[in-house]
């Protein structure tokens, strides 16, 4: 890069997003980065590698849950030809597992009307493509936009709706804050729609723990990637081999933290920002959390927000569980 555009580059890239939230990170104590850093197009595709990892019990234990009792989440929620579901994705993602609840509801209601919600267009374009080809009766009208945003645009005062809020995505918010988006997602609801909730259940610590550090060290490079992406936007000169990924279960808070720890003494320079990070030995940046839950700790997180809960769908070793909630 020449001095000029050097120049010109760094107020840009500052007040870039991903530039303040480097700052502001690298600058506190203790040092964090925000989680959704690690969705660039390479950490999406490590995420999605994540999914299939043995240790990763989440996704399939949940897909599990979806094939054996799709019918009857949909049957509870009233789901007839005579009175259909509109089904609203929130973080849809490729909509992976959303299949499975689809093919479920066109069973019984003869057709549905698909809105899956996404920061990423791509994943949106996939999701269309694969379901309407893959499944007849399915009608996909994506929406770009973070969810809540997204929701509010939502027309459909013919239909109830069903809002998906899967995958455990919910446990990545501090329990006010999951609490306070669910409430915006009611707002947008009318009384009788429904909430489905993907929730990951407390278990034993070996477990949550070997999901979070697989043998394969997928999930360290998917942790490293955002080291690897801030290098990239912003010149930084991190060297992943100097940072070791670190998954930690917090028993009394109920969440798996994750972090990235500098081996060694280091000073990191951020050029675009104009900063030079240092680390001490074993000195952490904190990237994650991903809170555990009960039946009881989910109910505290949805009914404050307005929801009643209704039931709850779980697998054989109660890893896992599918909440139906009903908007008041
Ligand atoms: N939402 C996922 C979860 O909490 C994200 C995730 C999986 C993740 N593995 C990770 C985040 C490792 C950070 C590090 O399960």
């Amino acid at each position: 890069m020449d001095i000029l555009s050097s120049i010109l580059t760094i107020p840009e890239v500052a007040g870039s997003p991903v530039g303040a939230e480097v700052y502001r990170g690298l600058t506190a104590t203790p040092k964090r980065l925000s989680p959704w850093l690690f969705y660039d197009d390479a950490g999406s595709r490590l995420f999605e590698a994540i999914t299939r990892l043995p240790e990763y019990y989440l996704t399939r234990t949940e897909r599990g849950i979806f094939a054996r009792y799709g019918e009857e989440i949909l049957e509870y929620a009233g789901c007839a030809s005579d009175s259909a579901l509109t089904m609203i994705e929130l973080g849809a993602g490729t909509a992976a597992k959303t299949g499975l609840l689809l093919r479920a509801a066109v069973h019984k209601q003869g057709a549905v009307h698909y809105i899956p919600i996404d920061v990423s267009e791509t994943a949106l374009a996939e999701a269309k493509r694969k379901l309407e080809s893959e499944i007849a009766g399915v009608r996909v009208a994506p929406r770009v936009g973070d969810y809540t945003g997204g929701i509010a645009e939502i027309r459909c005062d013919e239909q109830r709706r069903m809002v998906l809020y899967i995958g455990s995505s919910i446990g990545n918010f501090e329990p006010e804050d999951a609490t306070n988006v669910l409430c915006e997602v009611r707002r947008r609801l009318s009384p009788g729609d429904w909430l489905l909730l993907g929730a990951d259940h407390v278990k034993d610590r070996q477990t949550l723990l070997r999901a979070y550090d697989d043998a394969a060290g997928i999930t360290a490079e998917f942790n490293k990637n955002m080291l690897v992406r801030i290098n990239r936007e912003l010149g930084a000169d991190f060297n992943p081999k100097l940072f070791r990924h670190r998954a930690r279960w917090n028993e009394p808070e109920s969440r798996i933290e994750i972090y990235l720890e500098s081996v060694t003494a280091q000073t990191v320079r951020v050029p675009a920002l104009d900063l030079e990070a240092r680390f001490a030995a074993g000195e952490t940046i904190h990237t994650e959390n991903s809170y555990k839950f009960t039946a009881e700790s989910i109910a505290e997180i949805v009914e404050p927000a307005g929801f009643r809960m209704e039931r709850c769908w779980t697998d054989e070793h109660e890893w896992f569980g599918v909440y139906l909630a009903v908007s008041q």
